[in-house]
């Protein structure tokens, strides 16, 4: 029998309670919740409660005192690198949260202190699991909508939220709380890296001092074109339209419709005519899966990774990034230009 990973939760709120301990908990063949580390004494009652677990207020007590193979850091966005970097200075390995840092020199300093460590440093960037991404691969690779150009990719709400997710200070903001679920998984579906950027952020209502709303125009390498935003509307948008020279596919939540179409010609050049198309098809189908990836198949591949199995599919690389495209598009709106990588 496997021995079990000891893991810990380094900031039990929201999300460290429920997709975090909870897909720990999913996978109790592999973990064992050795031990959960919050300010809140609320949040520290409600561990030990369920995990019977150690539970600290202070994270450096608990890296001192718990010999642990992961500490899972789920703090406010403003906190990850530093508590990162110290769990890694401990000996142990790392699962950070998104974002997983405010801008990319904190992404480096990480990648820096993994490397000078020899830990892991894993990314969390659940929607590279989503299933409509995931479908979407599948119909692309299969060529079923032809070489695709341009991908719009949107998230609206017309929620207002008032929490320090609304301040600067915490790593508030939109761009990072959502980019990772928007501007990242697009740009991983084409394939190519992001060659230039113009983005707009804007604070519209929400409390605070960040943006509520955020767009992105990317260019990508490979000529394709990413258009991706989060915006506040009372109608939606598709989450997803995904144009090739064959087809469209529009995608509403997991509701997927996929238009085939090879390019109208003329009957005749020479003459006015009617254009027809070859072969025109619609279908529509559900996605099955989880918007935001399944948590506990995630952690499934992060035990893999910790025993030496197989590598974890999100490299800091990867992520790293993803934290250039966000500092590109803030600095694009700051200085209402193309920002060039
Ligand atoms: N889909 C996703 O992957 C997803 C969803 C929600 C949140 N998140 C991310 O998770 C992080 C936390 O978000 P949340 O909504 O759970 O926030 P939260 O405020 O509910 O949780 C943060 C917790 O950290 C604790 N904390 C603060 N300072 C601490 C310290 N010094 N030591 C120990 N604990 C400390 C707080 O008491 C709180 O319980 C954010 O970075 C957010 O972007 C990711």
């Amino acid at each position: 029998m496997k021995l079990k990973l000891k893991a810990a939760i380094l900031g039990y709120g929201r999300s460290g309670s429920t997709m975090h301990a909870g897909a720990i908990q999913d996978n109790a063949d592999s973990f064992e919740m050795a031990a959960a580390c919050d300010v809140d004494p609320a949040r520290r009652k409600e561990a030990a409660q369920r995990f019977n677990c150690a539970v600290y207020a202070d994270y450096h007590e608990m890296l001192a005192k718990e010999k642990l193979d992961l500490v899972s850091v789920i703090t406010r966005s403003d906190q990850h690198c530093e508590m990162t970097c110290e769990c890694l200075k401990a000996g142990v390995n790392v699962l950070v949260t998104k974002p997983w840092a405010v801008n990319a020199d904190e992404g480096r300093r990480m990648i820096r202190t993994a490397g000078e460590t020899g830990r892991l440093l894993m990314p969390w960037l659940p929607s590279r699991w989503c299933c409509v991404l995931r479908r979407l691969k599948e119909l692309i690779d299969a060529g079923t909508i032809g070489n695709v150009f341009f991908i719009r990719r949107s998230v609206c709400s017309f929620a207002t939220r008032n929490d320090w997710q609304t301040e600067n200070r915490f790593g508030g903001g939109y761009l990072l709380n959502w980019g990772p679920h928007i501007v990242d998984p697009p740009v991983v579906l084409l394939g190519s890296k992001v060659a230039s950027v113009y983005g707009r952020m804007k604070q519209v209502i929400n409390p605070g001092d960040v943006e509520d709303v955020f767009f992105a125009i990317m260019n990508l390498q490979n000529g394709a074109v990413v258009q991706a935003e989060f915006t506040l509307s009372v109608a939606n948008l598709p989450d997803w339209f995904v144009q090739g020279d064959r087809g469209t596919i529009v995608a509403y939540g997991q509701d997927m419709k996929i238009y085939r179409k090879v390019p109208p010609k003329p009957d005749d050049p020479t003459k006015y005519s009617e254009m027809r198309s070859e072969e025109e098809s619609v279908s529509e189908e559900k996605v099955k899966g989880c918007m935001y990836g399944d948590s506990a198949e995630i952690y499934r591949e992060i035990a893999q990774a910790l025993r030496g199995e197989k590598e974890y599919p999100v490299k800091p690389a990867h992520a790293l990034e993803l934290s250039e495209t966000f500092d590109a598009i803030r600095r694009s709106d700051r200085e209402n230009r193309v920002v060039v990588f």
